[in-house]
């Protein structure tokens, strides 16, 4: 990761700094019951999800913190109630962002182009430290035809570094099935957190 330093913005080691405190944090709390609150009710009818029971598994939230659900490695994920209606904020948003700054190449609701990979499958194998380096720093590949398949690198662009967890967390929900090929209608209010990171983050 030290390659990643200068392309990362000053929010963006902030986040991360966030990021590993909270991993300590959820740690602690691994021995507890699983909290029914924190449960995902999704739409059973919705064959677009294609939903993954392994990776839904794997994904649970067990902590949330001002409306920003937490996995068991202390990685930030979604949280679907109402039969698969109600999105938690960050899933919302990321969905949001997904569609004004990646969809262009990667296709909407990160089904993937000619051009770009499904993304919507990559979050089923990259992890949460993979999935920011690349969207920091970019990836270069030369393809079979001598081409060049190019992730341009976001670690100055703010409105994409500063949404950073919501990407992540749209992206987890879409790989897992716990969202469709759907816009999503109803969402938890914006939690005070994120007004505040967001300020700072758009500010600094
Ligand atoms: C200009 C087109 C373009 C845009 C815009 C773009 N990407 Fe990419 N992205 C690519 C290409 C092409 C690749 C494949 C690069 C390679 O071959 O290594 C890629 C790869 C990736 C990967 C790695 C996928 C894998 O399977 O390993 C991630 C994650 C990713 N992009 C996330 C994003 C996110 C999030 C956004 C929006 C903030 C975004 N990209 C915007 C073109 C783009």
């Amino acid at each position: 990761m030290n390659h990643l330093s200068t392309f990362v913005t000053r929010p963006l080691v902030a986040a991360l700094a966030l990021a590993t405190v909270n991993v300590v944090a959820v740690h602690a709390e691994d021995a507890k019951p699983a909290d029914p609150a924190l449960a995902n009710s999704l739409n059973p009818n919705d064959k677009t999800a294609e939903q993954d029971e392994k990776l839904l598994k794997r994904d649970a939230a067990v902590k949330v913190e001002d409306g920003k659900y937490f996995d068991a490695e202390g990685h930030p994920t979604f949280h679907v109630t109402n039969e698969g209606k109600k999105f938690d904020w960050y899933a919302y948003s990321g969905y949001r962002r997904y569609h004004a700054e990646c969809h262009v190449c990667h296709g909407p609701d990160g089904m993937g182009s000619t051009y770009a990979p499904a993304l919507k499958d990559s979050l089923k194998r990259l992890s949460y430290e993979e999935f920011i380096g690349i969207i920091a720093g970019g990836r270069q590949n030369h393809t079979a035809g001598g081409g060049e398949s190019v992730m341009p690198a976001f670690g100055d662009n703010k409105n994409v570094m500063c949404y950073a967890d919501d990407l992540y967390v749209y992206l987890k929900a879409r790989a897992a099935g716990a969202m469709g090929r759907v816009r999503p209608s109803d969402k938890e209010d914006k939690p005070e957190a994120a007004k505040k990171a967001e300020k700072e983050c758009l500010g600094g």
